[in-house]
Order: structure tokens, then C-alpha cells, then sequence
């Protein structure tokens, strides 16, 4: 039998002493004990199999082993107790210092502000929910093939129904709270009015106008004889004081599960004006969709002890870090979840 004890000394020391390692295993030598097993006579090709086998497998752990040594880092002493040779006239230091708001953060006091002075309270929502608020209260039963439209994020955890807790894709999970909340005014002959600005995960895709984690603002509004005409002008009236001017908004009709009729509001692309085809904020449709919106359906007003015979309600879900965009002219979302020191300065 060929003894290959001599060559497994020799390629262990190659692998020690060489910067590539790997090379090692496709070295000729190798592949020339492979070639000689069918030349062995039969009752020998097992054992020498085996043999070369196990040589390739000791040599790869070498393999492993010299490559976690080339990987180490050397790290230089440092001396805990020295003092901090920090300068604090860098730009990053300033800014840090001076402290600013995220422009997220400002931008959402602003919108409930415009709200609040229409008579809007703020709600906030969560951050984990469940299926009954994400889906069952906003009239998707289980089952329903739009639930699938709202890529969600799952948690392996499960509530006491057995069905998993959900990041919530939209603001619109915290409709039915609110209802419910607020049903008493009803009685008093007052409305429901609400708002609430807060963070939503979807599992999408990325691009310029689509993050997975973005804001949402929600609004509800119940009363009696409330219209379509009292949901375009709230609208209307809130785009028009946050961006303090006329603007050019497209209503189209658009389908939701929890309002009837739905609406979809775009605004015309601050960019391109709808003149330039390859514009990647807009896709060159000229328009931007801001937010989707409707009367809110029969059964989610049911769902929250609402006699829809009596009252009538619109609700909205606006996309918070596509309205700040259109104002500053960011030409793309993940800007706003960057932390990029040079990106918030300009706030
Ligand atoms: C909704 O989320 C509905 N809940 C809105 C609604 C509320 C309708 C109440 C009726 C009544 P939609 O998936 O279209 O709808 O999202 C609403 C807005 O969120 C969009 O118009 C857009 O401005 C913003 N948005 C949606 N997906 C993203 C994303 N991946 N990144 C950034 N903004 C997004």
C-alpha cells in the first residue's frame, strides 16, 4: 500500500507557512492520490480510499484552523486610564451638543399641532399587536385574500387565541381602540376625533419611496351625517396648512376593507413635475400616493358598539415620512432612518 504519511507532512507544512491556505487542498499532489485508486487492485481500493480520505479531512482542518489565525486581529494595548484626547470642535461634535430634533420627530409635532387646532386628540399606538386589531376589528376575516396584501412581520409568540402577534403594518390597528374609546362622546352629542402618529414595519421591498419601517399618521373622525365631502376637505384643509400653499392633490377611488367608498390621495411630484420619465421618486407617474382613506365601514363601526345607522365616520392613513419628503424635496426615504449625521444637520 503507498504510504502517504510523507506527503501529509509535507502539505501540513505548506499550510502552515502560506497566506492561502486553501490552495493547499487543490494542490496536484492530491488529485495524484485520488487518480491512483482505480489502478489499486480491488480488495486494496476501500482501505486506500478511506486513507485518502481522511488525509483530505485532516488537511482541511488545518485548512480552518490556519485561516482563524490569519483572521486575528491585532489589537494595540490601550490604556484605560489615559484621558480622552477627544476634539470637541469636530462638526459632529457640535451638532451632537447642540442637540436638534430627528426630523421625523419635529415634522410629527407639527402635524398633530394642525390637527389638535381642528379638535383632533393624539393617541398613540403600539408597537406589537394582534391579529383581532390588525385584521378581524377592520372587517378582514380570517381567511380574507387582502390580509395578504400587508406584507406583516410575525412574532413566533402567539396571544391567548393561539394566532401570532404581529408588528403592525399600519396605524389603522388602533381604529377599533379608539371607537371604543371615545364611543361616549357619541352620547353626549359630541364626535370621535383622533389622531395617532406612530411607527409601522412592512416586509417590503426597498426602494426610494418604500421603507420597512416608516410612520403612519391615522385619523378618525365619527359623528352624525358625516361625508365624503367632510373627509376631502379635512384632507384638503390639513395638505394645504402643513404645506402652506395650493396644492394639486388626485383623488382616485381604491379599495380598503375597513372603509367604504376608499379613496387613494397622490400629490403632484415635487421633483419632476411629471416631466421626467425616469424621476425615482415618482417613477415618472408625476404623482406621489400620500395616503389612502374612505368612509369607515359598516362593521368596524358594529365591532366598536357603533349603530352605524346613526353615525357615519371617515378614517385616513398617511404616510408620515412620504409627507416630509415631498416638503424638503429628500429624494429618498431611507435618508430619514439613516442617522447620517450629514443628512439631519440640515434640519
Ligand atoms: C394603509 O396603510 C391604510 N391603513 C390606510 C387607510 C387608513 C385607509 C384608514 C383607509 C382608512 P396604504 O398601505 O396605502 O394604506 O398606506 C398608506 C400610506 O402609507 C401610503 O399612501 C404611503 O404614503 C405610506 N406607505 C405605505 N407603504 C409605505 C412604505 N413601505 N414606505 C413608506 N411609506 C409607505
Amino acid at each position: 500500500m503507498i504510504d502517504t504519511s510523507k506527503l501529509k507532512s509535507e502539505l501540513l507544512l505548506e499550510i502552515s507557512s502560506t497566506d492561502a491556505p486553501r490552495t493547499v487542498l487543490r494542490s496536484d499532489k492530491l488529485k495524484d492520490l485520488y487518480s491512483q485508486i482505480p489502478t489499486l487492485p480491488p480488495e486494496q481500493r476501500g482501505d486506500f480510499g478511506r486513507l485518502v480520505n481522511q488525509l483530505k479531512n485532516e488537511l482541511e482542518q488545518a485548512v480552518v484552523e490556519r485561516e482563524a489565525e490569519l483572521s486575528k486581529v491585532e489589537l494595540e494595548p490601550i490604556d484605560v486610564t489615559a484621558p480622552m484626547d477627544v476634539n470637541s470642535n469636530r462638526p459632529e461634535m457640535i451638532a451632537a451638543t447642540d442637540g436638534s430634533q430627528h426630523p421625523l420627530s419635529q415634522e410629527i409635532t407639527k402635524i398633530a399641532d394642525i390637527f389638535n387646532r381642528m379638535g383632533y386628540l393624539v393617541e398613540e399606538s403600539r408597537e406589537v399587536d394582534d391579529q383581532f386589531h390588525m385584521f378581524e376589528s377592520l372587517n378582514f376575516p380570517k381567511g380574507h385574500p387582502a390580509r395578504d396584501d400587508y406584507d406583516t412581520f410575525m412574532t413566533e409568540e402567539v396571544d391567548e387565541n393561539g394566532d401570532r402577534l404581529i408588528a403592525p403594518a399600519h396605524t389603522s390597528t388602533m381604529q377599533n381602540r379608539i371607537l371604543k374609546k371615545y364611543r361616549s362622546n357619541l352620547d353626549k352629542g359630541e364626535a370621535i376625533a383622533a389622531i395617532v402618529p406612530d411607527r409601522v414595519f412592512r416586509n417590503e421591498d426597498l426602494d426610494s419611496r418604500h421603507e420597512h419601517t416608516f410612520y403612519q399618521i391615522e385619523g378618525v373622525y365619527v359623528a352624525k351625517n358625516v361625508t365624503v365631502g367632510n373627509l376631502i376637505a379635512t384632507l384638503k384643509e390639513f395638505l394645504q396648512e402643513y404645506y402652506q400653499q395650493d396644492l394639486d392633490v388626485r383623488v382616485n377611488p381604491f379599495y380598503f376593507p375597513f372603509t367604504e367608498p376608499s379613496f387613494e390621495f397622490a400629490l403632484s411630484c415635487p421633483f419632476c413635475k411629471g416631466q421626467d420619465d425616469s424621476c425615482k421618486v415618482c417613477s415618472g407617474e408625476g404623482w406621489v400616493e400620500l395616503l389612502g382613506c374612505g368612509l369607515i365601514h359598516l362593521n368596524v363601526l358594529k365591532m366598536a358598539d357603533i349603530d352605524p345607522s346613526e353615525y357615519t365616520g371617515f378614517a385616513f392613513g398617511c404616510g408620515i415620512d412620504r409627507l416630509i419628503m415631498m416638503k424638503h424635496q429628500i429624494e429618498d426615504i431611507r435618508h430619514l432612518e439613516s442617522a447620517k449625521l450629514d443628512f439631519l444637520k440640515q434640519f
